[in-house]
């Protein structure tokens, strides 16, 4: 049942005959579906450049903003195209206005992208706390509330551990944040496109994430969301061509930025990029964003219960709430040896705080999973 409803999304992707990739939370391979677009989006723009109507530049960003809101929520307004997470990161770091000798709280090993743009803030006065992030969501959710001092006036945290796998309470976090006048800041790269996301229920006010993980976006393309009642106080530190409204007249200069998040979209973006998201998210939309992560759980459930019977620890033994990412570990094991290992044998995972970090997208297949046990078992 299963695999018959995702054989179309299966063939669109030219990987699965290569490799068994288990690594989409870390990058991940384009489907047929992107190599068409990008290549009559080319045959257009070869022909007539930007005159070309293949791809046209407002229906393209209508298209991938109007996804993001059936995904996420809030507002098309609300967001913005960037880069990379970092970058994001930055434009909140940067734009956030924090009283004094204020505390902010990060996540135990993040990813750098949430970590090195907030250094700055210590060399202003303020202070930089890591909330440890314990074995399960529950036990994510007491440390950070042991962590809330009255100085704390921001939080960034990420959706998703990158390295645990474990899914953070962000509704409950949200709530708190809202109720104690904290900024509230999500790193959503390993979230979005994997757990169910609603940044009004989730009281998120700023989020950046990354293109190319669950969302099977391009490498180089990000966004960012600024919820409305936010984007007054988030100055803007980087006024370019594209930053204020009437940006298609350049002369005479303007002052009064746009209304809305692409006010921080600085100028020209890579276009080829959003074409490359769009059939992307075109892909996932066909099938729907709820059954993709259905597929995705189903498949790391799969593997987690595999590796349970090979005596693995698994991440998931600690918490019952759905995570794609699946974190392997046994005594003996060397998890950079197990991932070579597999990565000779044409399967690709990664190495993480000591574990084999596994992570299926909807395009992976039954028989990968269990080919990918049966050649574990072997190391
Ligand atoms: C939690 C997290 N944030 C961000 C990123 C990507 O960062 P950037 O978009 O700055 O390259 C990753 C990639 O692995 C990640 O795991």
């Amino acid at each position: 049942m299963q695999k018959n409803d995702f054989s179309l999304f299966q063939e669109a992707f030219p990987v699965n005959r290569e490799l068994i990739w288990l690594n989409n939370c870390g990058t991940t391979p384009s489907s047929t579906n992107v190599s068409n677009a990008i290549q009559s989006y080319l045959d257009g723009y070869s022909k007539n450049g930007i005159f070309s109507e293949v791809e046209s530049f407002y229906s393209v960003k209508n298209e991938i903003k109007t996804s993001i809101v059936e995904l996420l929520g809030g507002e098309t307004s609300e967001y913005a195209f960037i880069h990379n997470t970092s970058e994001g990161m930055n434009i909140f770091s940067y734009g956030i206005t924090l009283p004094q000798n204020s505390t902010i709280l990060l996540l135990e090993d993040e990813y750098p992208s949430n970590v090195y743009p907030w250094e700055h803030l210590k060399d202003k006065g303020h202070t930089i706390k890591f909330i440890p992030i314990g074995k399960s969501p529950s036990e994510f959710l007491s440390n950070f509330e042991s962590c809330i001092t009255n100085n704390v006036s921001l939080v960034s945290l990420s959706a998703v551990h990158w390295c645990t796998g474990i899914p953070l309470p962000l509704k409950e976090i949200g709530e708190m944040c809202k109720s104690k006048n904290i900024h509230f800041v999500v790193d959503g790269a390993q979230g979005v496109g994997h757990i169910p996301m609603n940044v009004k229920e989730m009281n998120i006010s700023y989020m950046a994430f990354s293109a190319w993980k669950w969302l099977l976006g391009p490498l180089g393309l990000a966004i960012i969301y600024v919820s409305n009642d936010k984007l007054e106080t988030l100055k803007v530190k980087f006024k370019g061509t594209e930053s204020v409204l009437g940006s298609e007249n350049y002369l005479p200069y303007k002052e009064i930025y746009k209304t809305g998040a692409e006010r921080y979209e600085v100028s020209t973006p890579s276009f080829i990029d959003w074409v490359y998201l769009k059939a992307s998210l075109q892909l996932i939309r066909s099938t729907g964003f709820t059954k993709v992560r259905e597929r995705i759980y189903y498949l790391s459930d799969l593997l987690a219960n595999g590796l349970g019977k090979q005596n693995f620890m698994i991440n998931t033994d600690s918490f019952a709430e759905k995570t794609g990412i699946i974190v392997a570990k046994k005594e003996n094991i060397d998890s950079n040896k197990a991932v070579n290992y597999l990565r000779e044998n044409k399967i690709i995972t990664a190495s993480r705080l000591g574990g084999i970090r596994f992570a299926p997208h909807a395009y992976n297949t039954e028989e990968q999973i269990e080919k990918t046990l049966t050649i574990l078992k072997k190391f």
